[in-house]
């Protein structure tokens, strides 16, 4: 992991401008936040800098307006959920560069927090555009990121003004990248990592790139079936991308070739119908599904056999649920698999690090995200991480 500062390094900041990029993409519903995770995992930073005398500017986008301002997207909708979450009286400026943000600097006292508007609002954010950057730094003295999130967008808020002004990791984008570190970096070994969800073919690099990191590799969820049909067995009617198993059996034999031990199910749970609950639910062999069944998740002896396997590791990285969890009882593995490594974490055998939309939502179901190690709020970061890949925001705040 490159070295980056934090904000152990700032100096004396009484007065001076902090801006502070942070993640606010909420989900909402009727103009309410319905999930204030990333203002939770904002507020430390923003608390700390005022704190310690600074003005804060934060800066988000929401949403993908294109560069055009929109009304249902203008970041004033959140500015009550942000007070709410740091519990702090906070002002909105309807701009991010230029007089107005000028006004509100002058106006602003040591110590308050000011949101600016949406950044996508303008086309300089995506383009990563030197000139917008500019005009931003200008009303700023530092430049904080604290978004993970959306650090693998090359944007002029995200990897721009790091360039501009001295820039700092916040306290949730350092602690993620510490965790991270701790998982695929420079993990405790043995390394096992959870790939489920329903299509190989939004994971394959990360697919690639596990293979060459880890021991030990469990696919569930939809795209073990695509592993399962390219070993030959019938899948039925399940959820399934034929056309990829070519692909599939490339990592196989990749993983092969690096001593990674893929682990697909061998018992399924399979019915003719998707639905909570149906007449047609059974339990069999992977090579037992017949012609009009599909499989809805991993089966028991299967969760068994990876609840041995996660008791002989040290570390593990999970994205993507084992089953169609959000219809009861294709819940079971996911929720089976996460309380043994949530215990194994409790216990301090195991580092578990999870991320992705769809794996904490599984894990909360499951009622043991407060046990992980360590949950990251980021989705496509998060995955592009999982793929090796270099995120700019995080490259930008290196030393
Ligand atoms: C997210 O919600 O994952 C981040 O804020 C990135 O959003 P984006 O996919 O619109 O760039």
């Amino acid at each position: 992991m490159p070295a980056f500062r934090t904000l152990d390094d700032l100096g004396d900041v009484t007065g001076k401008v902090a801006l502070v990029r942070v993640d606010l993409n909420l989900p909402m519903r009727d103009g309410e936040v319905t999930d204030d995770t990333r203002i939770r995992a904002a507020a430390p930073t923003i608390l700390e800098l005022t704190g310690k005398g600074a003005k804060v500017l934060v800066l988000a986008h929401f949403g993908r307006p294109k560069g055009d301002r929109s009304s249902t997207m203008s970041l004033s909708m959140v500015v009550g959920a942000v007070q709410d979450g740091i519990g702090k009286e906070v002002m909105f400026v309807p701009e991010v560069a230029g007089e107005v943000v000028a006004q509100a600097v002058g106006i602003l006292r040591p110590g308050d927090v000011a949101v600016l508007e949406n950044t996508r609002f303008w086309k300089g954010e995506e383009k990563n555009d030197p000139d917008f950057a500019a005009a931003i730094a200008a009303n700023g003295d530092f430049y904080v990121n604290d978004a993970f999130s959306a650090a693998h967008r090359a944007h002029a808020t995200t990897e721009g003004l790091a360039r501009l002004l001295p820039a700092y990791a916040g306290r949730s984008m350092q602690a993620e990248l510490e965790a991270l570190d701790k998982a695929l970096g420079s993990p405790e070994k043995p390394v096992a990592a959870i790939v489920g969800g329903a299509k190989v073919s939004s994971k394959l690099d990360v697919l690639r790139h596990l293979v060459s990191q880890v021991d030990h590799l469990i696919i569930g969820g939809g795209m073990a079936n695509t592993f399962l049909a390219a070993k030959g067995v019938d899948v039925g009617t399940s959820l399934c991308e034929h056309d990829l198993t070519g692909t599939a059996n490339e990592i196989l034999a990749a993983a092969d070739a690096s001593g990674c031990t893929v682990h697909l199910p061998y018992d399924v749970v399979v019915a003719k119908e998707f639905a909570a609950n149906p007449a047609s639910l059974r339990t069999c062999n992977v090579h037992e599904v017949a012609s009009d069944e599909m499989i809805l998740d991993v089966g028991p002896q299967a969760v068994e056999a990876l609840a041995d396997v996660l008791k002989t590791c040290r570390t593990l990285v999970w994205n993507g649920p084992m089953g169609a969890f959000e219809t009861e009882p294709f819940d079971a593995a996911t929720v089976a698999l996460a309380r043994i490594a949530a215990a194994l974490s409790k216990e301090g055998t195991l580092i578990s690090v999870a991320g992705g939309g769809d794996t904490v939502a599984a894990l909360n179901h499951a009622g043991v995200a407060g046990d992980f190690s360590y949950i990251s709020t980021a989705g496509g970061a998060f995955l592009e991480w999982m793929e090796g890949r270099e995120l700019p925001g995080v490259a930008a705040l290196a030393k």
